[in-house]
C-alpha cells in the first residue's frame, strides 16, 4: 500500500516539462527524475529523459550509441536547410564530415589565438562600459551582456567596425527566430538570408587579400585536401551568433544575477579578488547553466537502469539535472564560489580532471564539447571584472527572471534573467 502511494507521489505527468512552473524553477522536477525516474520514458513527446550526473556524462562520451544527428522519418539526416542558422555542424551529427569540419576550425577559439585577441575583448568591454558608467544605473542585459559577445565575434571575424551595429540586429533576429516557429522564425530567416548576402563578397575579398581575422582563415583553411564550402562557412558563422554570442551573454547575466540576488556574500569575496570571478564562472555553469538540455538519437538499443531504449529513439540529456546531483556534488542547490567537490579550473572534452574532482556539465562532453569553452571564460571573467572595476558600488536594483528564457524544446533550453537593473555610485 506504502509503496503503491509512494509510486502515486513521484509518479510524473510529462505535460509538467511544458508548465510555466517548469521553466520558472525546473530543479524540483530535476530531483524527481533523479530519485524516481533515473530514466523517463516520456511518450507524450516521445523522448527518453537522462538525469543522473554519471548517466548524462556516460552518454556525452558514448558516441557509438548516442548521435547528435536529427533524422527525418526516412531515416535520412535532416540537415537543417529549414533551420534559422541553414546547414551547420552540430548537424553532422557524430559523422567522419563532423569530425573533419571540427579539426578545421576548433583551433581558432583556444591557446595563442584566443590569447593574441584578449586586447580586443578588454577594449569591447571598456568601450560598452564608458557609455554606461556616468548613468548610475543600468539594465545590464539590453546594455551590456547582449551587446558584448556579439561585438567581439564581428570583431574575431574581421568585419568593419562600421557595420557591428547592423551585425548585432541580424543577431537579435536570429536569436529570437531561434525556438521559436511563425513569424519569428520568418524574420530570423530573413536576417540570416540578408547576413549570407553580405558576407559572400566580403568571403571573396578575403580570399583575394586575406588578413589576420577568422573570416580569412575559414576561407583559407584546408584539411586532407580539401576546403570548407562557402555554405559551411556561413552556417558557421550564423552558428557562433547563437552558440558563442547568445550563450555568452546569458552566461554573464547569470554571474552577476546570483552574485547579487544568490551570495550578495561571496560578491565581497570577489570583489576582494578578483581571480575568483572565474570560481564564480564554473559555479554558475554547474548551479544555473545557460544550456540546461541537450539532444541526442540512439544509434542502437541501449541498456540503462535495466530498460532498453530502443534505435533512433530521441533522448533528452539534462545536464542542468546532472549538474544539481547528490551523487557527484556536497549540498547541490547550494551555489558556492569555494566549493571543493567542483573541479574549478579550465574545462576539457574528457570531462575527467588530475584533481578527481567532477566538472560541471555546461559545456557538454565528448565529441561535441563546446569548441569556444575557453573563450566564453575569458570572456565572462573580463566582463566581469571590468564591471565590478569600473562601476562604483554595485547594487542590485530589479530582476525579472521568468526561467527558461526560450520555451521551446529545439532551443535547448537557454535559462537567464530577462531583465537585471543595477545601481551604482555615477
Ligand atoms: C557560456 C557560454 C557557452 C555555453 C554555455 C556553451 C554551451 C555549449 C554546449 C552545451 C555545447 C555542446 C552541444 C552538444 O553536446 O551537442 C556547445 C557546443 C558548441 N559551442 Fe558552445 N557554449 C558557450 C560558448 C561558446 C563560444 C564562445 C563559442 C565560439 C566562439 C561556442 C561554439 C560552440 C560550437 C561551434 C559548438 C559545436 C561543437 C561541435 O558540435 O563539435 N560556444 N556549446
Amino acid at each position: 500500500m506504502a509503496a503503491a502511494e509512494d509510486a502515486l507521489r513521484n509518479a510524473i505527468d510529462p505535460r509538467e516539462f511544458d508548465a510555466p512552473e517548469f521553466q520558472r524553477d525546473p530543479f524540483p522536477l530535476y530531483k524527481k527524475l533523479r530519485d524516481h525516474h533515473p530514466l523517463y520514458h516520456d511518450r507524450f513527446h516521445n523522448r527518453w529523459v537522462i538525469s543522473r550526473y554519471w548517466d548524462v556524462d556516460g552518454a556525452f562520451q558514448d558516441n557509438g550509441s548516442f548521435d547528435r544527428a536529427v533524422y527525418r522519418p526516412d531515416g535520412e539526416y535532416a540537415f537543417g536547410s529549414e533551420h534559422v542558422f541553414g546547414p551547420n555542424i552540430l548537424e553532422y551529427g557524430n559523422s567522419d564530415q563532423h569530425r573533419w569540419l571540427r579539426n578545421m576550425v576548433a583551433g581558432q577559439f583556444v591557446g595563442n589565438r584566443l590569447t593574441g585577441f584578449l586586447p580586443i575583448v578588454n577594449q569591447i568591454a571598456t568601450e560598452l562600459l564608458d557609455k554606461i558608467r556616468e548613468q548610475g544605473e543600468v539594465e545590464l542585459i539590453s546594455q551590456f551582456t547582449s551587446q558584448f559577445p556579439i561585438r567581439v565575434i564581428s570583431n574575431m571575424l574581421g568585419l568593419p567596425r562600421e557595420d557591428e551595429d547592423i551585425f548585432v540586429g541580424w543577431y537579435q533576429a536570429l536569436i529570437a527566430g531561434l525556438g521559436f516557429g511563425g513569424e519569428h522564425l520568418m524574420r530570423g530567416v530573413a536576417a540570416r538570408n540578408e547576413m549570407w548576402d553580405y558576407l559572400d563578397p566580403l568571403m571573396k575579398e578575403r580570399e583575394r587579400n586575406p588578413g589576420d581575422d577568422l573570416l580569412s582563415r575559414l576561407v583559407a583553411a584546408e584539411l586532407d585536401g580539401e576546403r570548407m564550402s562557402p555554405e559551411e562557412i556561413k552556417g558557421f558563422v550564423a552558428l557562433l551568433l547563437a552558440a558563442g554570442g547568445d550563450t555568452t551573454d546569458k552566461a554573464i547575466a547569470n554571474m552577476w544575477f546570483h552574485m547579487l540576488y544568490t551570495r550578495p556574500d561571496q560578491l565581497d569575496d570577489v570583489k576582494a579578488d578578483p581571480e575568483l570571478w572565474s570560481n564564480v564562472f564554473t559555479e554558475m555553469m554547474r548551479y544555473d547553466p545557460v544550456v540546461h538540455a541537450q539532444f541526442r538519437h540512439t544509434t542502437r538499443e541501449v541498456k540503462l537502469h535495466d530498460r532498453i531504449i530502443p534505435e533512433r529513439a530521441g533522448i533528452i540529456l539534462y545536464l542542468g539535472a546532472g549538474n544539481r546531483d547528490e551523487r557527484a556534488f556536497k549540498n547541490p542547490d547550494t551555489f558556492d564560489i569555494h566549493r571543493d567537490d567542483l573541479h574549478m579550473g579550465r574545462e576539457n572534452r574528457s570531462g575527467r580532471y588530475k584533481d578527481g574532482k567532477p566538472g560541471h556539465l555546461g559545456f557538454g562532453i565528448g565529441q561535441h564539447f563546446c569548441m569556444g569553452y575557453a573563450m566564453a571564460r575569458q570572456e565572462a571573467v573580463i566582463a566581469c571584472s571590468q564591471l565590478a572595476a569600473r562601476l562604483k558600488n554595485i547594487r542590485p536594483k530589479f530582476a525579472d527572471h521568468e526561467g527558461i528564457s526560450s520555451p521551446s524544446i529545439d532551443s535547448g533550453g537557454f535559462r537567464s534573467p530577462n531583465e537585471l537593473w543595477l545601481e551604482f555610485d555615477a
